[in-house]
């Protein structure tokens, strides 16, 4: 078996109180043990005792980072602080994607918050891609203001669904029931992504509202990263089996629990804003995965 269970908790050593360059660098050194930053370093900063990390968009740029690692099926999780005040027009984009760009055959599970002006409500946007395609959006408010404070981001990968969660409550559920279109992501492994950019084009009352570049830099945080999770290692088949060795691949990982339906039952009542299973102008022929039954 090539394939290691792996399950790492970036919960950083407690640096000494008073910050030194040296410290700073040493943070930073741990964070690059995960993660390879991408964009502008001047960007990016760690808190002084290394367990916070920040990233910031500005008229000359934005910033990302990724992990040195892919996945195939597991647990993911981070929690982010987003953009506060005036945000229109910047996404904070935290994802999954087989690809380091925008490759043509890609598989992708994303998040994307969706930032406003000042006292108005955050979206969080989720989406699906298989082999380059996707179209899977879905659009949620929050029960909470992602601004101000840490809220974790979690994705449940398995061969039978993918779940959101924010904060243990299922906001997702995108099922594998095997349609002819076998839409479903679940043979490529996944680096994590996050990043920070200017959508002003599209991102806030549809493009209405331009990003007010007088407020940046614009900033959001991230802390609590883990995985649990089958590491990819060339070529991996093991990732791939479905010999149930791991949690994420267990039965009770099929599908919600009791409790979980009904979180899941209330987010879809009250906070969903677009859903393009409901799009029938967008699509007047619904893709297939649309007629699974969600809460199965
Ligand atoms: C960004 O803003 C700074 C300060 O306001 C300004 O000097 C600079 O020219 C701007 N750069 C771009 C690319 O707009
Ligand atoms: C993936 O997409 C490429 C074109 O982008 C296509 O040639 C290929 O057949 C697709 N593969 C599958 C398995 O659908
Ligand atoms: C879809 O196929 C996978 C892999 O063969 C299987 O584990 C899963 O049970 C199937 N799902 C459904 C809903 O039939
Ligand atoms: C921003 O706030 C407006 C007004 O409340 C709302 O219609 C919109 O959905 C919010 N979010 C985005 C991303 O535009
Ligand atoms: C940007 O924000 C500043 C400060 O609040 C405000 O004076 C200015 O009018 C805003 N610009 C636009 C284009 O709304
Ligand atoms: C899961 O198991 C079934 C039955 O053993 C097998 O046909 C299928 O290829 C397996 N799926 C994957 C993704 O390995």
């Amino acid at each position: 078996m090539s394939s290691i269970l792996f399950s790492i908790a970036v919960l950083l050593v407690a640096a000494a109180s008073c910050l030194s360059v040296s410290q700073a660098q040493s943070s930073d050194s741990i964070f690059l043990e995960n993660f390879n930053l991408n964009g502008d370093p001047n960007h990016f900063s760690t808190s002084p005792n290394g367990q916070i990390w920040s990233l910031a968009l500005t008229n000359e740029s934005g910033c990302g980072f990724q992990t040195n690692q892919r996945y195939l099926f597991g647990w993911f999780t981070m929690k982010l602080k987003l953009v506060g005040g005036n945000s229109a027009g910047v996404v904070t984009a935290y994802y999954m994607c087989s690809d380091l760009g925008a490759g043509a055959m890609r598989d992708e599970l994303d998040y994307e918050f969706l930032g406003n002006v000042t006292g108005q409500p955050y979206i969080i946007q989720t989406n699906v891609y298989k082999n380059g395609t996707g179209g899977r959006e879905m659009r949620h408010f929050l029960w909470f203001d992602p601004t101000l404070d840490f809220h974790s981001y979690s994705v449940l990968w398995n061969n039978h669904q993918i779940v959101f969660f924010v904060d243990e409550v299922p906001i997702r559920v995108y099922k594998n029931a095997n349609y002819t279109n076998n839409f479903f992501p679940n043979t490529k492994p996944m680096y994590l992504f996050s990043s920070i950019w200017n959508a002003d084009s599209w991102a806030t009352r549809g493009g209405l509202v331009h990003t007010n570049w007088s407020y940046a830099p614009f900033v959001s945080s991230y802390t609590g990263f883990s995985v649990s999770a089958c590491q990819w290692v060339d070529p991996s088949p093991a990732c791939l089996s479905n010999t149930t060795s791991y949690w994420w691949d267990q039965y009770n990982a099929w599908q919600l629990s009791a409790k979980q339906l009904l979180d899941y039952a209330w987010v879809q009542r009250n906070l969903v804003n677009y859903d393009y299973c409901q799009d029938t102008k967008r699509y007047p022929m619904l893709p297939e995965e649309c007629s699974i039954d969600s809460y199965s």
